[in-house]
């Protein structure tokens, strides 16, 4: 049984057949009409989303699927207590595949080892957000025509940013790729991902230093529902702002990508320029999803090789409080990754 957990559950050669397969549906939508008939996806999102669930649920309907599940966990029995690995098992006599958001890291890969059916992560806290990278990668496709040799700018919260986070774990990949890093020092991007970028990343200070160099700024929301101290959250909240007079300082060839929603970090003026792609980046979300549930539910993905991480495993205690393991009847498990550090298993933190 394979699940989409990470961006890393993906070989370089199944991201390009993904994206290949989504620029097919934007040509022949007709060709895929029928393509998931009689099959239901399970949306289960423990926290808020706009454009996740619903693109999700466009996606499968305009596959000829079906779509249940539920958009708040208080209206489930999540309520009164459900554990995710029962939920789970439960979904998995209903549907055929699964969407998970939720907001403690790891839930999706906690369900995964209890469910029938293919997992999706929807975005787990601040881990991991993969369908967003697809999104991402099909509309830097779509926008510039290559995933290499590109200088990516990522601003506002590298600290939490579960897109930021699978962005560059699928971007590290290609050749030529560098990144520049613009964070307030608090929401900085943790150590153990910049120890995945080795010397492929730069920090700067300021937007102006970035804006001639970068060719996609990925900006983000700092994001209130990750901050434990509120005062800390307005401090920062404003730190980056994107506007008018920034964009004077952009390459013509540049596009502006952000996951949204948004709050104050891009003007709404900002929003004419035609290097604004973030609405057209939306709309790449539902072509991506559509590829992502059919190639999930194809033969030839089901008994490829699963990647990602899945090699020993061995007992050890979690100390991230955001991990679901600390909170599911898991046993808490490390595996040591390709760089010789141990993580934990459910929400890759350093141990
Ligand atoms: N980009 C994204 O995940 O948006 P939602 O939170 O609205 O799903």
């Amino acid at each position: 049984m394979r699940h989409l957990l990470d961006s890393t559950d993906l070989t370089t050669q199944e991201i390009e057949k993904i994206v290949l397969r989504a620029l097919d549906i934007i040509a022949h939508p007709q060709q895929y009409a029928e393509a998931c008939k009689g099959k239901k996806l399970a949306t289960l999102f423990y926290e808020p989303s706009t454009r996740t669930r619903l693109s999700f649920t466009a996606a499968m309907m305009e596959l000829g699927g079906q779509v249940l599940g539920f958009s708040d966990a208080r209206s489930s029995s999540v309520s009164k207590g459900e554990t995710v690995a029962d939920t789970v098992r439960v979904v998995s006599a209903f549907a055929d595949i699964i969407a998970m958001r939720h907001y403690k890291e790891g839930a999706p890969r906690v369900a995964s080892e209890f469910s029938r059916i293919p997992v999706i992560n929807a975005g787990d806290g601040g881990h991991s957000h993969p369908t967003q990278t697809m999104t991402d990668l099909l509309t830097i496709r779509r926008e510039l025509g290559r995933f290499d040799h590109l200088t990516i700018g990522l601003c506002g919260d590298l600290k939490y940013g579960r897109t930021v986070h699978s962005l560059i774990k699928a971007m590290r990949r290609y050749e030529g790729v560098h990144f520049v890093l613009i964070a307030p020092k608090e929401l900085a991007l943790p150590d153990y991902m910049k120890a995945e970028l080795g010397d492929a990343y730069t920090e700067v200070s300021t937007l102006e230093e970035a804006m001639p160099v970068v060719d996609v700024l990925y900006m983000t929301r700092v994001q209130q529902e990750r901050f434990a101290d509120k005062d800390e959250y307005e401090r920062l909240k404003d730190s980056f702002i994107l506007d008018e007079r920034l964009m004077e300082l952009g390459k013509p060839s540049m596009i502006v990508l952000h996951p949204l929603p948004r709050v104050n970090e891009i003007t709404v003026g900002v929003d004419k320029d035609p290097r604004a792609a973030y609405f057209r980046q939306v709309e790449n979300g539902k072509y991506v999803r559509k590829a992502i549930i059919y190639t999930l539910l194809s033969d030839e993905y089901m008994h490829a090789e699963p990647t990602g991480h899945h090699g020993e495993t061995s007992s050890c205690a979690c100390h991230n409080d955001r991990c679901i393991a600390t909170t599911e009847p898991v046993e808490q498990k490390s595996y040591i990754d390709a760089d010789g550090v141990k993580r934990c298993f459910y929400c890759d933190h350093m141990l």
